[in-house]
């Protein structure tokens, strides 16, 4: 075994974390590339459904927060292409990746969102989930990945208590209100569900990511992980999960629960969900008209550069 394949062995022995500067295998690279890439479009792609409703927010205090709320996931985006960027990609390459459809974003961002329910459901349900799994990438062997979701996970705390302080409120509120909660939860329940992946058995990448460290916990365990947490959340405020078959298994000590529309995933995946079209069209538009705004910010940079070497 050559050196660097053999540090890279024992690094990940030893439970430290591969560096940039590191030698890695070219498919643990690449491999990264693909998920940071897609984490990084996902939240990107995340501020439409969500920047959809902050001009229709109910109240100055919710459209604070639902501001806050979407300026958090930019940063999320920029924080996790900057950690891409460390694996020699650059920026432009990976934009015209995820505007091409090379490259994707997470199925769950190519749901409409119909009523202010869903600023609850996905704060709750969404940013719920994407913590359980970011939760476990802190733990990921690559340095960047890993310390990148210490910052997004604590931010994502205050998205998932809000989300879910939509919901209670709606639930304490008239009878239409707690109907639009659930509404809302019947929409967004098995998408969120659907935000883990294939199951094991059925997941292209699972079995070398968890080799390499990269996941650290299974699709499957984590969505059940999800499932047990939020359960709970859903009886306390009186709404019903969408699924005749979720029912708590005394033996497994988990919930069991019904099953996932594979068809429907990988037809969203593969870019036939209700929002697909209009959220790739409107990404590449904003993508367009800020062309200004980069070429000024390039402009403004090489002129301090030049002063600075002057
Ligand atoms: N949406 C779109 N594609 C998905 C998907 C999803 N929900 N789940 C899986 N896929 C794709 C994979 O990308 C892979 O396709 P590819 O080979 O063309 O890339 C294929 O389905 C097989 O799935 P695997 O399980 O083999 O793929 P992974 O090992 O990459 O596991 C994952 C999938 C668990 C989503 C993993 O990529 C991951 O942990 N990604 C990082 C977290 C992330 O991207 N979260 C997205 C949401 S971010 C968010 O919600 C923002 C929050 O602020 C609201």
């Amino acid at each position: 075994m050559e050196n660097g394949e053999a540090r890279f062995r024992a690094l990940l022995e030893a439970e430290e974390k591969i560096e940039p500067t590191d030698w890695m295998p070219e498919g643990y690279r690449q491999t990264l590339i693909r998920q940071i890439a897609q984490h990084a479009h996902s939240e990107i792609i995340g501020m439409q459904p969500e920047g959809n409703w902050i001009s229709r927010a109910p109240t100055l205090r919710r459209k604070a927060i639902l501001m806050a709320k979407v300026q958090d996931e930019a940063g999320h985006g920029l924080y996790l292409y900057s950690a891409a960027e460390t694996l020699g990609v650059t920026r432009d390459q990976l934009m015209d990746l995820l505007h091409t459809g090379r490259q994707k974003y997470s199925s769950i961002f190519n749901y409409p969102t119909l009523s202010w329910a869903d600023m609850g459901a996905i704060g709750w349900l969404v940013d719920g989930a994407a913590i359980t799994n970011q939760v476990m990438l802190k733990r990921c062997s690559y340095g960047p990945y890993a310390r990148a979701m210490v910052k997004i996970c604590l931010e994502e705390s205050f998205h998932q208590r809000q989300g879910y302080e939509i919901m209670l409120a709606l639930c304490r509120g008239s009878e239409e209100q707690k109907a639009m909660a659930q509404d809302a939860l019947n929409r967004w329940w098995w998408p969120s569900l659907m935000m883990f992946g294939p199951h094991d058995s059925e997941s292209t990448h699972s079995e070398q990511s968890i080799e390499w460290k990269i996941k650290r916990v299974s699709n499957d365990d984590l969505r059940q992980q999800f499932v047990d947490m939020t359960v709970p959340q859903a009886d306390y405020l009186g709404l019903v999960v969408p699924d005749p078959s979720l029912a708590w298994n005394e033996d497994r000590q988990h919930y069991d629960f019904g099953p996932i529309d594979w068809d429907e995933f990988w037809s969203v995946v593969k870019g036939h969900g209700p929002m697909n079209q209009e959220r790739i069209e409107h990404k590449r538009r904003v993508w367009d008209e800020g062309a200004w705004v980069r070429e000024a910010a390039a402009a403004f940079g090489e002129r301090e550069r030049n002063r600075g070497a002057a």
